[in-house]
This record gives structure tokens, sequence and C-alpha cells, in this order.
């Protein structure tokens, strides 16, 4: 059950993988070759990823799900009898990428293929995109994963038009296999859905009700990845904190966060997005007692006004996020902290934007990512008055930004000097140079005369910082 795979890939170098990588987690050999035989060997599939990391790791599992039942992955659409894309519409550009991919199928010379549409684009657009690219065969959003092979089995079978598209579920997304692109860090998603209803997102409408997985089931596929070698691992979920255990365990998600800390073999337990809500001093804690545990915590803000912040649907004040602040600035071991921003909400005035300002000098994040507001499809913030310009958002993001990059280059340099665990996650063309990350999540490029730094986690003294990343030198 649940095998899983470390590509031990070289950063930047193509591969192919078939089914006898994919199955390298079974053992004994002679079980490998014989489940290898009884897979009947199908088509070719493309599979390209849109969007967040919940998305990414869905499409390692949907392509686990895939190579199980014979496919085999290629990397170009010519190559490819089966092409899907796995879709993004947290804002309208995102959504639209994937019409502009489905439209160049439209007079593509050669043999038809199958095309399939996954993902928040497919919850959202439903049967509709049969009628707006009829030559669409598959249309199925996150929270039908678990019946895809019911799905590929009717695609096989000839069916032309199948539609997985039922959001009333209580299951989680689980396979046997799982083929994971990033040979350093394996995702894994804890909790699928979103039962928060911010007014401005489509989320809680393309992914389905909250649902946690079984912490047993959790640490199982730990242990697997552990075995093969893996050393860090990111839980995931729109709401990673909002975890509550199904099983009979009832584990909190910051004792489930320290029982991953302890698994033999992991270095590094990381968890994203967490909701300002639910975020408790237990899990401030675990990260001070536990050193595995990264110190670094994803707190969407959204916006500094507590009266947009309401309009927003939020559930809590600038005070009280800022008390959560006040909890993780005054840990034990420093948290770094990072964010993300919507600008131009609909009726969001000078005043309430110099409010944001003003908390992020407050805050001082290590990080930020911010977008302009995006008016979305069926959420209650797209009925809203008084509307921001394109222009204005685009003017409110730019000062936005220039302050977040004078807080970060100020942060970094304070770092100069410091020594910090890098684990080495690439290797530049340059001679010499490689790349990886701090627990804090920050990116490190430094120099190292050693070979095969890859994978290993190495003591590195900063000797540089820009606003973005920090250089330094291997320590001996
Ligand atoms: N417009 C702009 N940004 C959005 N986000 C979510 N919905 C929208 C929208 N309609 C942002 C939020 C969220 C991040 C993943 O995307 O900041 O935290
Ligand atoms: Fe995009 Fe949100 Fe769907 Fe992720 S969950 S793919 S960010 S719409």
């Amino acid at each position: 059950m649940g095998a899983v795979i470390n590509l031990q890939i070289e950063m930047g170098k193509t591969f192919h993988i078939g089914l006898e990588t994919l199955v390298a987690g079974k053992s004994p050999a002679a079980e490998r070759s014989e489940f290898i035989a009884a897979v009947p060997k199908r088509g070719t599939f493309y599979l390209e990823t849109f969007g967040c990391q919940m998305n990414d790791h869905d499409s390692e599992k949907v392509a686990g799900v895939l190579l199980s039942r014979g496919y085999r992955q290629v990397e170009t659409i010519e190559a490819a009898s089966f092409v899907l894309y796995n879709t993004c519409s947290i804002r309208e550009k995102a959504a639209q990428k994937v019409f502009s991919r489905l439209g160049e199928f439209r007079d593509m010379p050669g043999e038809p293929k199958k095309i399939g549409v996954l993902g928040c684009v497919a919850q959202q657009e439903g049967e509709k995109i049969f009628n707006r690219s009829p030559w669409v065969n598959l249309v199925c959003g996150s929270a039908s994963y678990s019946k895809l092979p019911e799905l590929l089995t009717q695609l096989e079978a000839g069916e032309t038009r199948v539609t997985g598209l039922d959001t009333d579920t209580d299951e989680t997304f689980e396979t046997e296999m799982t083929r994971r692109d990033n040979p350093w860090r394996a995702y894994l998603t804890i909790i699928e859905g979103c039962d928060k209803a911010c007014s401005y997102c489509v989320v809680p409408f393309t992914r389905g009700p909250e649902r946690s997985r079984a912490s047993d089931s959790v640490l199982r596929e730990l242990r697997q990845l552990a075995e093969i070698g893996y050393s860090e691992v990111q839980f995931l979920g729109q709401t990673v904190n909002s975890y509550r255990d199904p099983s009979a365990e009832k584990m909190e998600f910051s004792a489930l966060l320290r029982a991953a800390a302890e698994m033999p073999g992991m270095k590094r337990v990381r968890f994203m997005t967490s909701h300002p809500r639910d975020f408790s001093a237990d899990i401030v804690a675990a990260i001070e007692d536990d050193e595995r545990i990264c110190n670094h915590v994803h707190l969407p803000v959204q916006s500094g006004s507590t009266r947009i912040l309401r309009v927003m649907q939020r559930t809590y004040s600038r005070e009280e996020y800022l008390g959560k602040i006040a909890m993780m600035r005054g840990a034990k071991r420093p948290i770094a902290i990072s964010t993300d921003i919507i600008v131009g909400f609909p009726g969001e005035t000078d005043g309430d934007f110099a409010e944001t300002l003003n908390l992020m000098e407050e805050v001082k994040y290590e990080a930020i990512f911010a977008f302009k507001y995006s008016p979305r499809p069926n959420t209650p913030a797209q009925k809203m008055e008084d509307a921001i310009s394109e222009e204005e958002k685009s003017r409110r993001l730019g000062v936005l930004l220039e302050l977040q990059r004078k807080i970060q280059t100020e942060a970094n340099e304070k770092l100069i000097g410091q020594p910090f665990e890098v684990h080495v996650e690439g290797k530049s063309k340059k001679e010499n140079q490689w790349s990886g990350r701090t627990s804090c999540n920050r990116v490190v490029n430094f120099l190292s005369t050693r070979s095969n730094l890859l994978g290993s986690y190495v003591a590195v003294r900063i000797t540089g910082a820009t606003p973005n990343c920090l250089t330094g030198e291997h320590a001996r």
C-alpha cells in the first residue's frame, strides 16, 4: 500500500519515469516484477499544473494513479495520447490560461488526443467546459479524485464525456502510489477542502468541505517517505491548522506535527497554509520545543483594516490577528512569518489601505504574497459595490511591494554573519554554487567546494543579502 518514490534527479535535468521507478518502494523484487507485469500497457499522458502547492501535490497523486494503470508520462503534448490540465481559478487570469491552452486543440493536426480538465476550473465551470471546448473528454474537480480510477475506466471503454463534479463528499484522495516531483521535500495533504467562507474566495466551492485524513494514515505515509530517504515533509491544506483527526486517536494538529518530527529520519516538518482563526499557542509551543518543526508560519492576513476583514468574512479583527503575531514574535525560537494580502477589495478606502501598510510595518513579515482583488464567480464579494479601478489596484500593489522590499532588505541585511543550516536543493551551473532553504524558509545561495551536497544539510554563514535571498559560504 501507498508506495512512494524518491527521484534522485539533478536539478534542471529532464527525466522520464516509468512504472519500474514508480514501484521502487515496493518490495521484494519478485513482487515488483509481478506487479509491473500485471499492469496493462496504456497510452501516454502529459500533465500540466497551475495554481497552488495543493494542486502540485494533487497532480503528483493523479500521475501516480495514471502510472499505476499503465500509462506512461511524457513531457510534450505532441508525444501524449492523453493531455491533462490541473487548473486554478483563484484569480481570473489563472482561469483564463486554461481556456487558452484548451483552444490550442481546436485545429491541432494528427491523431485526436483525449483531453482532461482537472482541478478548480473543472469544478467551477463543470459541463460548460464541453460546450466551450467540445474536444474535452474528462472534467473532474479535486473533491472527486478518489473516483478517478472509475472515470478512467469509462474513458478507456470509449465514453467521450466523463465527469466527476460532486463536492458533497467526506472522502479524501488517497492513492496507492504518488509520483513525487520534488526529490528533497515531500508534500503531504492532511486536510482537503475549506469550510471558511471568505467572501472573495472560490476555494470553498471548488474544493468542497473540509475533510481531514486520519492521523495514522498520515503517519504511515510519512514513515514510508522516511524509509525511502525523504528527510523533509510539508503538510498541506487550505487551512492546514484546522486539521481535525477523524479517527479515534483525535490527534490535535500540533500533536501531529510533534509526532511527524519524531519520525526516525525526518529532519524538517513544514506546514502551510494556516488560518489565523485556528492558530493557537500549542502550535507555537511545538515549534519552540522541537527544532525539527520548521520555524516558519504562513499566516494570511489579507487586510490590515478590521472593517475590510469583516466584509471579507475573515472571522478575526486586526487586533486579534496581531495577538497571534505577538504569540510568535514572543516565542523562544525566532519564527519567520509570511502572509497573503489582497489589495483593492471592494470599498477599500485609502484609510483601509494605509492600515494594511501600517500592519506590515508593525509585523515586519519575512515574506509577502500580494494580489490585486479579482472578482470570482459565485462569491459574495462579486456582487459588492464600490469596485476599485484596475489602475488604483496596481498603484496600491506597487506601494505595498515597495514597502515590503524595504522591510525585507533591512531584515535580511541583519542576518549577515549569522550561521544557518541549509537543506541543499539545487546546484547552479556556476562552479561551486549551491542553493537551498533554511528551516525558516529563506533561500540561500552559497559557495562550497565539496561535491555531492544535494539533499544534505549544510552549515552556511551568511555573507550577503538581497530582499529575496541570502548568499553565504559553507562554514567549516
Ligand atoms: N482575488 C485576489 N486574490 C485572491 N486570493 C484568494 N482569492 C482571491 C481573489 N478573488 C488570494 C488570497 C489567498 C491567496 C491564496 O490568494 O490572498 O490567501
Ligand atoms: Fe487555485 Fe485555490 Fe484551487 Fe489552489 S485551491 S488551485 S489556489 S483556486
